[in-house]
């Protein structure tokens, strides 16, 4: 090679992704392996039918772009929020709800931190209990009942994906949440936070 590698083009992609590639190798085998990361933590409950429709409300309306569930380990963060999140606690999430923006506050310890009545009165309208609030109201929520139409089929998908529903579970699912509201089963679902790490003292 009388040229640099540099002015050969083929060579440079070539040897560039195998760069890339080998580096991404070394960063990624390690957590496919690593327990700690693929380990379900002790008692890790899969959802139930209502807080399974619940996180899907959560989704749909984008409580995602103010709210995180990601409590970082850091002195703040764990003296406000609780235990700081561990991979393990998410291994049943599909797709995670970390987040990245903090309009709000994290919501990863939230569940049993309010009644739902408490609840109740937020969504309805967040400023009859945070006057300063900045966050918008759900009236709707309280107004529309769930068909559990698609509940049975969202777990089994979840079960094929490896969450131990057994199929009684699944066959019952949609039966569980038929006429139920929306918003009760949003509060289901954020009463649910963080309560597998209640015991490392996470939470109130
Ligand atoms: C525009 C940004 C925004 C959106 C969207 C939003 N929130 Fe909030 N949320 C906030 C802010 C700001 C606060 C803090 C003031 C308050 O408690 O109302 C808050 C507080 C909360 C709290 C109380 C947390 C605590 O620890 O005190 C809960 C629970 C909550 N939000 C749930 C939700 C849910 C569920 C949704 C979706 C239906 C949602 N939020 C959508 C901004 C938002």
């Amino acid at each position: 090679m009388s040229k640099p590698l540099e002015t050969k083009v083929g060579y440079l992609i070539a040897l560039t992704l195998v760069a890339v590639s080998l580096g991404g190798m070394i960063e990624l085998f390690p957590l496919v392996f690593e327990q700690s990361a693929t380990k379900p933590v002790a008692d890790l409950k899969p959802y139930t039918a209502l807080q399974l429709e619940g996180r899907d409300i959560y989704i749909r309306e984008g409580c995602t772009v103010c709210h995180t569930q990601m409590v970082r380990p850091l002195q703040a963060e764990v003296g406000r929020y609780g235990h700081y999140s561990v991979a393990g606690e998410d291994v049943y999430e599909r797709p995670f709800l970390w987040g990245s923006k903090r309009t709000g506050p994290d919501l990863a310890r939230v569940g049993g931190r309010y009644s739902d009545e408490w609840h109740r009165a937020h969504l309805m309208d967040p400023r009859s209990v945070v006057p300063v609030s900045n966050m918008p109201a759900y009236p709707w929520l309280f107004e529309t009942q769930l068909s559990g139409e698609t509940t049975s089929d969202k777990f089994a998908v979840l079960q094929m994906l490896g969450v131990p529903y057994s199929d009684e579970e699944v066959a019952a699912a949609s039966e569980q949440v038929k006429g139920q509201l929306e918003s009760d089963a949003l509060i289901a679902y954020l009463q649910s936070l963080g309560s597998d790490m209640r015991r490392y003292g996470a939470g109130k």
